[in-house]
């Protein structure tokens, strides 16, 4: 049975699309935005007409719902995210995932903007998450009851998911580096020595956002396929001054390579 919190945002994306069916739904962090351009009949929904989405506070992150079609797949696309950071809150995306969910999402694909803690993966690469690093051990299941919630976080990133998406690169002849994503929980970038701390914890990236959503996605029973845009190197690393300007700038520079790659891999993905 579903929430009866959820209805109202169901029943206006149902009015507003009426023959959509979407299986995948996906978040477009910076850097990702020229995704929409892909795709084919699109329907557009501010989140200021579907209850329980977020108003977008942050510069780069447009807060729309589109939905329509890439490739074989009907889509549900999330133009704009809910960060930690913007109220301390980290459950933000809970009621928008639980909506498309209902709606007949069975996986979730991510994007974010990061930093990068490897020499080997500069500016303007593109990184699949491999797995994660919950830095500040913040969750978005406190609300949860039951044994549910103890959700494992193995191989919460799907393997499936991730060989057809490195694949799918390699047939495009686009390079895509594997990694470890570490959540900071922001809005401060970190400090050089914070950046040599999760060097030694094994992340190979910094960001955000992304872990919340995706443990929400596991505890709900969706499959994550998540993927980074390089905008820097993290604090330290290198001379560059970093700033929510300079971020924004980098993910435009190569958004639309990432786009095209994003497309290809959504369209394609066999959900079997
Ligand atoms: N740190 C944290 N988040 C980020 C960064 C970074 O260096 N770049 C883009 N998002």
């Amino acid at each position: 049975m579903t929430d009866a919190s959820l209805l109202p945002a169901l029943q206006t994306i149902r009015q507003r699309a009426l023959d959509v069916a979407p299986r995948i739904a996906v978040v477009l962090g910076s850097g990702w935005g020229e995704l929409t351009q892909h795709i084919a009949h699109p329907t557009r929904i501010p989140y200021s007409e579907l209850e329980g989405f977020p108003a977008a506070t942050v510069t780069g992150h447009s807060g729309e719902l589109w939905l329509g079609t890439l490739g074989h797949h009907q889509v549900a696309v999330m133009s704009g995210r809910k960060h930690g950071y913007e109220t301390g809150a980290v459950d933000g995306m809970k009621t928008p995932l639980r909506v498309l969910q209902a709606l007949g999402c069975e996986v979730l694909v991510q994007t974010n903007a990061a930093g990068s803690l490897r020499a080997s993966m500069p500016p303007q690469s593109l990184m699949l998450l491999t797995d994660h690093i919950n830095v500040p051990q913040r969750t978005p299941l406190l609300d949860e009851a039951g044994n549910a919630r103890f959700v494992s976080m193995v191989d919460a990133y799907d393997p499936a998911l991730r060989q057809q998406a490195l694949t799918m690169a390699a047939r495009m002849d686009i390079p895509l580096h594997q990694g470890v994503y570490a959540w900071a929980f922001g809005p401060q970038f970190e400090t050089p020595a914070e950046i040599r701390m999760l060097q030694m914890l094994g992340a190979d990236a910094v960001g955000m956002s992304t872990v919340p959503e995706t443990i929400l996605a596991r505890h709900a029973g969706l499959r994550v396929l998540a993927l980074s845009f390089i905008t820097n190197m993290g604090a330290g690393l290198s001379t560059e001054a970093l700033s929510h300007a300079h971020t924004l700038s980098q993910a435009q520079a190569g958004s639309a390579q990432a786009s095209r790659l994003l497309a290809a891999v959504i369209g394609g993905l066999d959900l079997s």
